[in-house]
């Protein structure tokens, strides 16, 4: 056995390296690379978006919501919101989510199913506040969006619509009229929902819908989503009868009906005239 000096190793890898420089993929494996390193950079300057809500309420209106709360949702959420075989845990979810379920009148649920329905509301907006607070003092989570955040009055519709289209119309539909889902589950009509529950329901992620975080839809896109969402509620239908707005699948039952229908009436007349 040769006795080796102990940099050759080092120095022939230094070599290896040196000499692939110019191999076919080290541009693409550089610029790979430097891509990743940007992003963990990005990563660790870019801002926490979860707000901790909660955060300078005073300690009596928490003390209020945790009454609230141990009063209306305990049986199901558990009595530090820790969940139960009836509910999901709730820390971490937000003071979002609280309003978001609370004023759409889904919580407190009174009936499981596959979906828990909306119903009307039953707090002051205060007991909602406070039971928010109390949740969001648990942990983290979205914090419910401020005026400025809801303000869509100059917010692109045109430019939302594409948005909507590519992020939500495969449950919602591409007018925003709902549609059914697996296992008996649906994605409601969004209709009439008001800009702070869209928005809320786009940052907390509501039973199977996805959570469309701060930093994947960014303020000014959930804006114009609501801007396009709006004018669709106002808008004519251009081509005649809406049908609905369910798609093509009423279009051509009518289709059907009327057009088959009324060759089926005329054969029918023809052959009474014809005897
Ligand atoms: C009868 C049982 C029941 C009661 C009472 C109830 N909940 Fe719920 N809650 C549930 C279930 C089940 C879910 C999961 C719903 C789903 O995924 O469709 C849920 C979901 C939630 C969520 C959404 C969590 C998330 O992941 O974003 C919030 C917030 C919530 N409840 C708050 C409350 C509050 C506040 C009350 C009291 C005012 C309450 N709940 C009362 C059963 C209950
Ligand atoms: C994978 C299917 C899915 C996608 C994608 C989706 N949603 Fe949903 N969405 C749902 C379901 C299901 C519900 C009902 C949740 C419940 O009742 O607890 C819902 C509820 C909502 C609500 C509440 C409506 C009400 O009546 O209170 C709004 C608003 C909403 N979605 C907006 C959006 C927007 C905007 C997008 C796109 C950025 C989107 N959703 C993408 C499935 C989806």
């Amino acid at each position: 056995m040769t006795h080796q000096h102990p940099g050759r190793p080092l120095r022939r890898l230094l070599g290896a390296i040196s000499r692939r420089r110019r191999h076919r993929l080290a541009p693409t494996l550089l610029l790979l690379l430097a891509l990743a390193a940007t992003g963990g950079a990005y990563a660790m300057v870019a801002p926490a978006t979860q707000a901790q809500a909660g955060a300078g309420v005073p300690a009596a209106v928490v003390d209020e919501g945790r009454a609230l709360f141990l009063k209306n949702c305990a049986s199901c959420h558990g009595l530090n919101a820790e969940g139960t075989s009836n509910g999901p845990s709730l820390v971490g979810v937000g003071a979002a989510s609280v309003d978001f379920q609370v004023q759409t009148g889904r919580m407190p649920a009174v009936q499981l199913g596959a979906q828990i329905q909306k119903k009307p509301n039953q707090f002051s907006e205060e007991e909602i506040a406070a039971m928010a607070a109390y949740i969001a003092s648990l942990g983290p989570g979205p914090g419910v969006p401020s005026e400025e955040q809801l303000d869509y009055s100059g917010a692109d519709a045109a430019e939302g619509g594409e948005i909507y289209r590519t992020n939500c119309a495969m449950c919602h539909n591409f007018a925003g009229s709902g549609g059914a889902l697996t296992r008996g589950k649906y994605a409601p009509s969004l209709k009439g929902v008001t800009a702070e529950h869209i928005y809320e329901a786009m940052l907390t992620g509501p039973q199977s819908m996805p959570v469309f975080g701060e930093n994947t839809v960014p303020p000014a896109d959930k804006q114009a989503i609501i801007a396009f969402l709006k004018t669709t509620e106002s808008e004519p239908a251009p081509g005649g009868a809406s049908l609905g707005k369910i798609g093509p699948v009423s279009e051509g039952a009518v289709g059907w009906l009327v057009g088959l229908g009324g060759l089926i009436a005329c054969a029918v007349w023809l052959g009474a005239k014809a005897r």
